[in-house]
């Protein structure tokens, strides 16, 4: 019997024109180009002004641009959710912005999830679930961040590795292979990766919470951890699903580091050519990396209707999620 999935049918992504160098950056902390290229991978990554680019309008262009090559109405949209991590307004949610912005009409249901990183395959999981049991056609996926704001810019351990921008991705219901996923989560194993609300006047005078309120990572702790879980995860989905790891055509992978996609795809003894890369441009965008490394894949002509992806995030929660889906 047939079946009714999401099919991605639009792309879209945006970075901010300021652009942060590995060189620019050793001007600000004891680090240099070397170093973060050989640790890393990363490059570069955009930073956004807070004034034409926060996570709220970044949002609105990427999705502007994903409806666009979608080449849909707006109107006929019928829900919309965003995953943010950094979200500039506590409330409206990023999807309203969206929804207002878009011009769409009254008949969407707008929310935001946060789920760190894998926040974007959160959304995906939550919009292919209102798609498969019939409830919407069309609907629109958004990851945006400006994790910029929450870096502590004088810790060489963690400013080099973010960046800021937003990603985006029209899904309409089609006849397909569902989606197909697994998400993990570990609270106990959280503290590694953390950052506190600011907002929180009854603490200001308490020792130590100003550092709480930036991003706060243990990074051998969480290497480890996305070496190890993000591997298992991957073999998990293919044994779930009875698919062979062979007859994927790309592994997109959040884009948090090229020695963490490096030591999946050793494990998972699949040729690093199926990992695509984009974060020697951009450094960790969170939320957005998937849906950004889709968009510049279609742009760039790599990715191809009826390609069989397996999609995987890590990040704070701890939570870790991969889908299998049929582009
Ligand atoms: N430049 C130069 N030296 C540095 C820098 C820097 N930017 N940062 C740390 N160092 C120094 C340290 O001080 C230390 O010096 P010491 O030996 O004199 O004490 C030395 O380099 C080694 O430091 P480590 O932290 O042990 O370096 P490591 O090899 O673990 O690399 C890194 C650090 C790149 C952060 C690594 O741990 C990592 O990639 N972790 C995963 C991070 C990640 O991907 N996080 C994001 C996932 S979650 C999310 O997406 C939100």
């Amino acid at each position: 019997m047939a079946q009714i999935t999401g099919k991605i049918i639009g792309l879209g992504s945006y970075l901010p024109p300021k652009v942060l160098s590995n060189d620019d950056l050793s001007k600000m902390v004891e680090t240099n180009d070397e170093w973060i290229t050989e640790r890393t991978g990363i490059k570069r990554r955009h930073i956004a002004d807070g004034i034409e680019d926060k996570s709220s309008t970044m949002a609105i262009k990427a999705a502007k641009a994903a409806v666009e090559d979608a080449g849909i109405d707006p109107k006929d949209i019928e829900l919309i959710v965003a995953a943010s991590t950094t979200p500039d307004l506590l409330f409206p949610s990023m999807a309203v912005c969206v929804q207002k912005a878009l011009g769409c009409s009254e008949n969407v249901g707008c929310f935001d999830v946060n789920s760190a990183c894998p926040g974007w395959i959160a959304a995906f999981n939550t919009v292919q679930g209102f798609i498969e049991s019939g409830n919407v056609k069309l609907a629109l996926v958004v990851g945006t961040e400006t994790l910029s704001n929450f870096v502590d810019w004088n810790d060489r351990g963690t400013c080099i590795l973010f960046g800021d921008g937003a990603g985006a991705a029209v899904l309409r219901a089609e006849e397909g292979k569902k989606n197909e996923f697994i998400m993990r989560s570990s609270g106990n194993r959280g503290d590694c990766l953390r950052c506190e609300n600011r907002k929180q006047p009854q603490r200001y005078d308490e020792e130590g919470f100003e550092q709480s309120t930036y991003f706060y990572m243990a990074g051998r702790d969480v290497f480890r951890f996305a070496i190890t879980e993000v591997p298992k995860l991957i073999k998990d989905l293919a044994a779930k699903y009875n698919f062979s790891l062979d007859e994927i055509d790309y592994f997109i992978l959040h884009q948090a580091n090229a020695r963490i996609i490096e030591a999946t795809a050793k494990k998972l003894n699949i040729d690093i050519e199926k990992f695509p890369m984009t974060l020697q441009e951009t450094g960790n965008t969170s939320s957005a990396s998937i849906p950004s490394l889709l968009s510049t894949m279609k742009k760039d002509g790599r990715l191809k209707k009826g390609m069989k992806l397996v999609l995987a995030s890590f990040g704070g929660g701890l939570t870790w999620d991969a889908n299998y889906i049929e582009y």
